[in-house]
């Protein structure tokens, strides 16, 4: 079985004096046990910061994004093999907030997971329904949709893995994270989508891919998806808090 894995989005928080306090924190008081990958994604400007700590520490680094492209004129835009100059092994993609806020669409997630495995980055591909789309019922079939749309046309080899977040739109940064069995039952969707994807692509990957859960978590609630069909949690608020990311990778370990 694959270990269980606890990822951090810090995403446009922490000016660099914050993010060391953090880190500084994160690293006196936490434990950080053999069974439990933690991965910490800064913003750009911050992973040489964070990689100082991450090269000597259990603690993984990865980034929030990542360019499709390998090199050239793309202004603003980092590559795979940027990111690999600090050592990170997992890279977001796909967010939401990205999705939304960048129109970032099903083809450039595809593009970016693709180009993550080509260089051996892992992808953390974050799918999720809205609100509005939850409630007329259309949330299995949304987030199928996106999974196979990540996926479609990619070359896998059996040794690549990825990491699918399910992540409900209405439930990032709200406070109010999905329900116990709605979940589970989603955790459950996601495992029959990528049985399918293998099947039909026909690829027997050495490691499963692992389902995370995001939205909302926090050291109350987070045993109720790693306990549930979820291989472990995306957490954005509440891992900005040194306290509050130490409880949960407790829990995550004792639960
Ligand atoms: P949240 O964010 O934990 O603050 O809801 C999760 C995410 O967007 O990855």
């Amino acid at each position: 079985m694959e270990s269980k894995i606890f990822i951090a989005n810090w995403k446009m928080n922490l000016r660099l004096s914050e993010q060391k306090a953090l880190l500084t924190a994160i690293v006196t008081h936490c434990t950080f046990p053999n069974q439990l990958e933690v991965v910490v994604c800064p913003s750009y400007t911050n992973i040489p910061a964070v990689a100082e700590v991450t090269n000597q520490l259990p603690l993984i680094l990865g980034a929030q994004d990542v360019s499709a492209y390998p090199e050239g004129a793309y202004t603003g835009e980092v590559s795979t093999a940027m990111l690999h100059d600090y050592n990170a092994e997992y890279c977001i993609v796909g967010h939401s907030e990205r999705r939304k806020l960048l129109a970032e669409t099903d083809a450039v997630v595809r593009d970016k997971a693709w180009a993550c495995l080509a260089s051996g980055i892992i992808p953390i591909i974050c799918v999720g329904e809205t609100l509005d789309q939850r409630q007329q019922g259309q949330q299995d079939a949304i987030v199928s949709t996106q999974i196979q749309a990540a996926l479609q046309g990619i070359n896998l080899r059996n040794s690549d893995t990825f990491v699918i977040a399910y992540e409900p739109l209405w439930a990032i940064g709200t406070g109010q994270a999905v329900g116990v069995s709605d979940a589970k039952h989603m955790a459950q969707v996601i495992r029959q989508v990528l049985i399918d994807f293998f099947h039909e692509t026909n690829i027997t990957p050495e490691h499963q891919p692992r389902i995370v859960y995001g939205g909302s978590v926090n050291p109350d609630n987070i045993t109720d998806f790693s306990a549930n069909g979820f291989d472990g949690v995306l957490v954005g608020g509440a891992s900005l808090h040194a306290d509050q990311f130490c409880h949960m990778i407790e829990a995550l370990i004792n639960q």
